[in-house]
């Protein structure tokens, strides 16, 4: 998760986050324009008024006020300024309106999904993110965007581009971001419990950078232990906006305390590796009781490693993890001894630590 304090400490003024984006000065330009004209009208009426008061106010309970006549040049005014002003403001505002409607034809395309908590990215290479966009510096990005299931709505203050996202609906938002950077996406339509952790990171780069995440899908999760990749993995893959692992009530059950466990639900099962693999992938199979179906399915979404990565930590949680957990084998040993990893019947081909048979393609597509 970011922290929320790190963003918009540069270059942000009183009111509004930094710009951030092409799009971002002209429509703070509109804002401030109907901001201060607003002011100005304002200062001016109630100038007049105050004067108004004092002026013509009751001197003695014999005082009757003239009889008024108009006056043409005065009505005339209070028709044509404020006409011209709210003309200024549709037309200034049409125009920015339009630009940040339609996507320049070269644009980047990435699909986005919104869904109770978290979004998810893909890429047309089939790389997938969630909860993170990476996208290069100075190049237009569309991001064609639907929900999973309530309205949500995709929100970049800094890149002053806002839309709902909607089930069975497409609509799309495009910025181009001249600055490298990090930038946060917050859902800003009410969508449930989870709402307020419904954020992710835009993270603008240069263009090697890009195309190396396009190439390795975002992270080569390959030098680093089971259980420490399944520890990131609980945030950046956003388990922890439904799974505690300090024992605490959520959505869904809390990580604590549970292997080993026998569990009633829609089927009995007790926690261990088959249990949590099949539970990862297929949510429902093993749907605990006293919960709703409501964890989407990570099947394609993760790689095998990271499935057993996210086993090996609920292991770490529970005390209960082996030294093939914790550890990397060096990398020019043969497998690790098979006796140091608790057999489970979810053991896969490729689940010893740093195994170097396993197919660099795996993480590409993740
Ligand atoms: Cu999604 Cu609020």
């Amino acid at each position: 998760m970011y922290e929320r304090d790190e963003f918009w400490e540069e270059g942000a003024s009183l009111l509004l986050p930094p710009q951030s984006s092409t799009i971002a000065p002209e429509v703070d330009a509109v804002y401030w324009f109907i901001t201060l004209a607003s002011l100005v009208l304002m200062a001016f009426v109630v100038a007049a008024m105050g004067y108004f008061m004092v002026k013509y106010r009751r001197r003695s309970h014999a005082d009757r006020p003239a009889i008024v006549h108009e006056n043409k040049l005065l009505e005339a005014s209070w028709v044509v300024i404020p006409t011209i002003l709210t003309l200024i403001v549709f037309f200034w505002g049409f125009r920015a309106y339009v630009a940040t409607s339609i996507a320049p034809a070269d644009s980047y395309e990435i699909n986005v999904k919104g869904q109770k908590w978290f979004w998810t990215f893909e890429y047309p290479n089939g790389t997938i993110t969630q909860n993170e966009i990476v996208v290069p510096a100075g190049q237009p990005v569309r991001l064609l965007m639907t929900s999973q299931d309530v309205l949500h709505s995709f929100y970049v203050p800094e890149f002053r581009i806002k839309h709902d996202v909607l089930p069975n609906r497409y609509t799309y938002v495009w910025f181009e971001a001249p600055r490298e950077g990090v930038y946060q996406v917050v859902c800003t339509e009410y969508c449930g419990t989870g709402h307020s952790d419904m954020g992710a990171k835009i993270r603008v780069v240069g263009r090697g950078e890009f195309y190396e995440f396009l190439r390795t899908g975002g992270g080569d999760d390959s030098g680093i232990p089971l259980a420490e990749l399944g520890e990131q993995l609980y945030t950046r893959r956003n388990c922890n906006t439904c799974h505690s692992v300090d024992g605490s009530a959520g959505t869904g059950p809390t990580w604590q305390g549970n292997w080993g466990q026998a569990r009633p639900g829609s089927t009995e099962g007790t926690v261990n590796e088959a249990y949590v693999r099949e539970s990862i992938l297929n949510p429902n199979s093993y749907l605990v009781s006293g919960f709703q179906p409501q964890m989407p399915a990570y099947q394609g979404l993760l790689s095998d490693r990271q499935v057993d990565g996210l086993i090996s930590y609920i292991k770490l949680i529970n005390g209960a993890a082996t030294v093939a957990d914790t550890t990397l084998a060096p990398a020019d040993s043969t497998a690790a001894p098979d006796g140091q990893q608790t057999p489970g019947p979810a053991a896969t081909p490729g689940q010893g630590p740093g195994d170097p048979s396993e197919p660099m393609g795996l993480d590409a597509q993740n």
